[in-house]
């Protein structure tokens, strides 16, 4: 018999173990022993998932929408609670209209691709997530990747491009550094140089991004035209009618936003006093970075026996050499959870090189 045609995962899996970058399937989270454990590495900031904030909607929709959309939603899978979650979000946001995707993912590669086509220039972040950039790859357009919030090199690139048509894509608050483009000076510099501005939201409306706001026009073209939308089962109503309920509760909810800075003030101001350097100055993620895939692993490890849930994020998800602990900061953690939280940093700081 001949060797099986697919021997080469096995060698590259190897690779990645060689190289300290395999991933495992984690234990589930919902379960001993990880259930009992400081979860702070979610993109829960809100703490509607922790408390269980939602689970009425839940309830609520059980009795009134199906599991499933059954179809795509221009095939027989359109459902009542999707209008109305699109609806609910336009009103939010103050926009004409919203079309909702099954996940921030496929609302990225679907809209960057219908959007920018053969002729015209892309514009992207160096640090853009995932999703992103294979919007960009899979769209016709020639793609430019910028520095890291690198206003003058946006500007230049648009300067020197005779591309039919300009984009630019960033995102308002990066995942992985927790840190923003000056969005005022990007939109002038859109404005002066006929650019279109797409700016990813997943991290600042609140974990809510798998949805584009726009102009109907615009929603309209993708209903036509964004193939991970019209080439997919449309999302669960039952869960549609979930989101409307999470957007209510977030669009009202300023004492959850106050409490959640407040939160993340104290995690990083504890951190500090520990010699722990956090990579930036504001918001809910705390990006702490470490280097080397096994410095990431083993504060992970470290801050797990002390009952502290924070995963490594190694590269690809990040760049090589950047191997970082990403913290985050939720606004249903206690006083002592932050106590908690920091003690555990402090005894394994005081174990471990910087
Ligand atoms: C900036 C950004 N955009 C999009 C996504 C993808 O969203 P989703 O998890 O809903 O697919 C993520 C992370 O998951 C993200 O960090």
């Amino acid at each position: 018999m001949s060797a099986s045609p697919l021997r080469h995962l096995g060698d590259s899996l190897a690779d990645l173990d060689r190289r300290g970058l395999l991933r495992q399937r984690p234990e589930p989270v919902d379960r001993p022993p990880v259930d009992a454990m400081l979860h702070l590495c979610s993109n829960d900031y809100l703490g509607y998932r922790a408390t269980g904030r939602l689970d009425g909607y839940a309830r609520a929709a059980v009795a009134e929408h199906p599991t499933g959309a059954g179809a795509s939603r221009l095939v027989a899978g359109e459902h009542a609670a999707h209008g109305s979650l699109e609806r609910v979000l336009a009103r939010w946001l103050g926009v004409e209209e919203t079309i909702v995707f099954t996940s921030g993912y496929a609302a990225n590669v679907g809209a960057i691709a219908a959007l920018a086509m053969e002729g015209d220039v892309i514009v992207s972040d160096a640090l853009n997530h995932a999703s992103i950039i294979d919007g960009c790859r899979l769209s016709d357009a020639r793609c430019v990747v910028v520095p890291h919030n690198g206003l003058e090199a946006i500007r230049e690139a648009l300067r020197s491009t005779k591309a039919r048509r300009r984009w630019v894509v960033t995102e308002s608050y990066f995942s992985m550094e927790g840190d923003s483009p000056n969005l005022a000076a990007l939109r002038g510099i859109c404005d002066e140089l006929d650019a279109v501005l797409i700016v990813d939201e997943a991290h600042a409306l609140g974990a809510l991004g798998a949805f584009v706001a726009g102009s109907a026009e615009l929603c309209r073209y993708l209903w036509n035209r964004a193939r991970s939308f019209v080439f997919s089962t449309g999302l669960s109503p039952l869960l549609a009618a979930v989101a409307e309920g999470a957007v209510e509760q977030a669009w009202a909810d300023d004492l959850g936003r106050s409490r959640l800075q407040q939160v993340s003030e104290r995690l990083r101001a504890g951190l500090a006093a520990h010699g722990v350097v956090v990579a930036n100055r504001r918001g809910a993620i705390l990006p702490v970075v470490l280097g080397t895939e096994a410095a990431a692993l083993g504060w992970s490890r470290a801050l797990r026996e002390q009952g502290v849930l924070v995963q490594a994020i190694r590269p690809p998800t990040v760049p090589a050499g950047t191997a970082r602990l990403r913290v985050t900061a939720r606004a249903d953690l206690s006083d002592d959870d932050v106590g908690r939280a920091v003690d555990a940093f402090g005894k394994v700081a005081s174990t471990r090189v910087i």
